[in-house]
């Protein structure tokens, strides 16, 4: 074990992946929520509000972005201003971005194109990676495993080959549940044991979970539904054998009511303290 799983002085806890549509209820969240993730690319200063601030109370937050696109090789900057300043602004705790590309030159695509699993890829990702976190004044920058439906022609290693090359190369994993879990049944691999190398060999930020649906003979990860008792199954065991911090709920598409987001936030509770507890025993 290469990492300490005991949490340390450091712990997040219980997170929401915040959304605009829950602003009009926050006051029913208070008390329930141990951080908030800001999505960077959605900010416009009006997302997180004064108001919303003022209720929640200032919740250690981590901020996650999607159009860095440090799995090209030359990795546009654009984003990079605006993390700064949110950096400044709120004290993130953990910047995410994804293992992806969207930018190849010229051309960019809005969506998370999977990058190629092989050992020159891996130092080139993790290189944009630890340049982006001196850009951030060396704040903690983890990459989270995206879905993905197909595999990038030339891949030389599977993809937790690559996530445990992109740890020796010191990137830290934002371990998103719901996409392995999709990406084990779409390419038909284990899951548990996806966690169980990951755990050991990488240090884990904190994880995602989210719902997913099928269609057409694929998982998609759609972000739309509830999340799913065999991804609650998961995130236990990945609290347990993981470094990971915290726990987010990603629900996206304005499609829960706040009473699903309590039943979310609930369930999460659960699962974290029966992990955390877990944890505890085994160090
Ligand atoms: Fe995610």
């Amino acid at each position: 074990m290469l990492f300490s799983k005991t949490g340390g002085t450091i712990e997040l806890g219980v997170g929401l992946s915040w959304r605009p549509e829950f602003a009009r209820d926050v006051h029913k969240l208070v008390g329930k929520l141990d951080f908030l993730e800001i999505i960077v690319d959605e900010w416009g200063g009006h997302l997180l509000t004064e108001n919303c601030e003022r209720i929640l109370g200032k919740l250690p937050t981590v901020l996650h972005s999607a159009t860095c696109s440090l799995g090209s090789t030359y990795p546009g900057d654009a984003t990079t201003a605006i993390l700064s300043s949110l950096c400044d602004h709120l004290e993130p705790r953990w910047v995410t971005e994804h293992i992806s590309y969207s930018q190849a030159g010229e051309y960019e695509v809005n969506n998370f194109l999977p990058v190629r699993y092989e050992d020159d890829s891996a130092v080139q990702l993790a290189a944009n990676t630890n340049a982006l976190s001196r850009q951030l004044a060396g704040r903690r920058v983890a990459l989270e495993n995206t879905c993905y439906f197909f595999n990038h022609p030339g891949s030389e290693i599977s993809e937790k080959e690559f996530l445990i090359k992109l740890a020796c190369n010191k990137v830290p994993i934002m371990l998103d549940i719901n996409n392995l879990y999709v990406n084990s049944c779409n390419f038909r691999y284990d899951p548990m044991e996806f966690i169980r190398l990951i755990g050991d060999a990488c240090e884990v930020a904190y994880l995602h979970v989210a719902g997913h649906r099928e269609s057409g003979g694929w998982l998609l990860d759609s972000h739309d539904v509830a999340v799913s008792d065999v991804v609650w199954d998961l995130a236990l065991e990945a609290i347990k054998l993981t470094s990971a911090e915290g726990i987010v709920i990603e629900r996206d598409h304005n499609s829960a009511s706040i009473q699903e987001i309590q039943c979310e936030i609930e369930r999460a509770r659960s699962v974290w303290t029966e992990g955390r507890q877990s944890r505890e025993t085994k160090s």
